[in-house]
């Protein structure tokens, strides 16, 4: 057996636990090229085609120094062309104000989640800046990066080419957020997504639904108790489900004024207690809310409607990140281990107002969950995440796992050591395969070669590698992605 200090000086890290820290350094901006068969391992099948979608944070420091938080990077969208066994990879970085006018001066200038900008309380009166670096949807023929404090930005498909922020023909005012998860309904292939707002009205849920032309379609909102942390929400045929959990500012004041950096400031507080609104779709209104145990999640899963009663899944975070300052506010420059949780389900009666909640089957802790998104409102029987199993490097998600709710199984796909996954998606094998009959697609960073590769395995089976698409540059650990057929 090797000794530890052997095994490092082998390996191109020191750290077991930290080897992920070079996939956060800066991303190259507009690249663009074709990889052809001959340089794929395994062979893409012919039923795959489509464009695979990826952003995230792709500049995390600005002339040598850290920003305060991953949250804060600059967004970078990235797009893999799957077509006839080959792929045209792009990336491009968003332009925004933040970007562009950082980039000149090679300094910070805007405050965001986890930095101040320099200058005090009068250069700081101002939401975090929009990085667009969250998720990423193409819906109505419009390519939009979300970003949860601010309006989308939007970009061409083709080119990558920023086109600027989307308000939808002036729908969305200059102070409306749109969250980063939306939701598209399968059936009528309208886009429902949300702003988390406050102003005169009091703390409120904006509401938006989007047609399949890309128009916003109808405005709403719903008042709730007070402004706190909602990032992710659920839809069913019929409802949108939103479970507000009591994350919130510890002090206002503080942030307002600049003597603390938002970050620093949130606080879980269960006093406040967790409030789950549920919301009809066909005209926004509220029909019901209940409320639940507090804890703290970012992301849920499907969610559907049987017999008057909701089932939403969702990943609830484990005990030791229920604080914030280990969960949202850690440092994952210069600490391992991202916050994770379980798989839960909670169950709520429309007609009596009863829940329940229950432990679903997991096999590593996780987060990023998905499903077969033809499903979205429907039963689904199939959850995909990215988790932390215990190899050589277990200090970031090192690990896909599959869960099948009927067999009350799940298993999980170790990346290997040093390799590092982000969100997993799965697509069909066609448009009518059954659930579950398809692909698991995630971009993985390799910190042994410091360079990314589109992995590409068996839905049914995640130990069947299929094939992984080398790339010449890195992706930096980023956050969601997305997929949508050839135009
Ligand atoms: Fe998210």
């Amino acid at each position: 057996m090797q000794t530890e200090q052997t095994t490092n000086h082998q390996k191109p890290w020191q750290d077991p636990l930290m080897a992920h820290v070079s996939g956060f350094r800066t991303g190259t901006d507009d690249l663009s090229y074709h990889i052809d068969a001959s340089q794929i391992r395994g062979k893409i099948p012919e039923t795959l085609q489509g464009i695979f979608l990826r952003n995230g944070p792709a500049r995390n420091e600005l002339a040598g120094k850290k920003f305060g938080h991953w949250f804060d990077g600059d967004g970078c969208v990235h797009t893999f062309r799957i077509e006839n066994g080959a792929v045209d990879y792009r990336c491009s970085f968003v332009k925004t104000p933040k970007y562009v006018d950082e980039t000149e001066a090679q300094q910070v200038r805007y405050r965001s989640y986890g930095h101040n900008a320099p200058g005090g309380f009068f250069r700081n009166l101002h939401m975090p800046a929009n990085a667009a670096n969250t998720s990423i949807v193409y819906h109505g023929g419009k390519l939009l990066t979300l970003f949860e404090g601010g309006l989308p930005w939007r970009l061409d498909l083709d080119t990558l080419a920023t086109i600027g922020p989307e308000d939808f023909d002036g729908a969305l005012k200059g102070m409306d957020t749109f969250s980063a998860h939306g939701k598209l309904h399968p059936r009528t292939g309208d886009y429902f997504n949300f702003g988390m707002g406050g102003g005169l009205k009091g703390p409120q849920l904006s509401l938006y639904q989007i047609d399949q032309q890309g128009k916003m379609a109808r405005r709403g909102n719903v008042a709730i108790d007070s402004m706190a942390f909602c990032h992710d929400n659920a839809m069913t045929e019929n409802y949108l489900v939103f479970m507000v959990m009591p994350v919130t500012f510890g002090s206002l004041f503080k942030v307002i004024t600049a003597r603390d950096t938002i970050d620093n400031n949130m606080a879980f507080r269960a006093e406040l207690g967790m409030k789950v609104y549920v919301v009809a779709l066909e005209d926004f209104s509220l029909v019901r809310t209940f409320e639940v145990e507090p804890f703290m999640y970012a992301h849920s899963s499907n969610c559907w409607e049987k017999d008057g009663e909701l089932f939403i899944d969702v990943v609830a975070m484990n005990d030791e990140d229920a604080e914030v300052g280990t969960a949202f506010s850690r440092n994952l420059f210069s600490q391992p281990r991202p916050a994770t949780g379980a798989m839960r389900r909670f169950r709520f009666n429309l007609n009596t107002g009863a829940s329940s909640t229950e432990a679903l089957p997991c096999a590593v802790p996780c987060e990023f969950p998905q499903w077969d998104m033809r499903r979205t409102g429907q039963e689904s029987r199939f959850i995909y995440t990215a988790g932390i199993c215990e190899n050589e490097t277990p200090g970031f998600y090192n690990a896909i796992q599959r869960i099948d709710l009927l067999r009350g199984e799940a298993s999980a796909y170790d990346c290997g050591p040093a390799r590092y996954t982000s969100e997993p998606i799965f697509v069909p094998r066609s448009p009518d395969a059954d659930e579950g009959d398809g692909y698991i697609l995630a971009v993985i960073y390799d910190a042994n070669t410091k360079l990314s590769e589109l992995l590409i395995l068996d839905a049914t089976n995640l130990d069947e590698e299929i094939a992984s698409v080398p790339l010449r540059n890195h992706i930096p650990h980023g956050f969601h992605c997305g997929f949508t057929a050839l135009p």
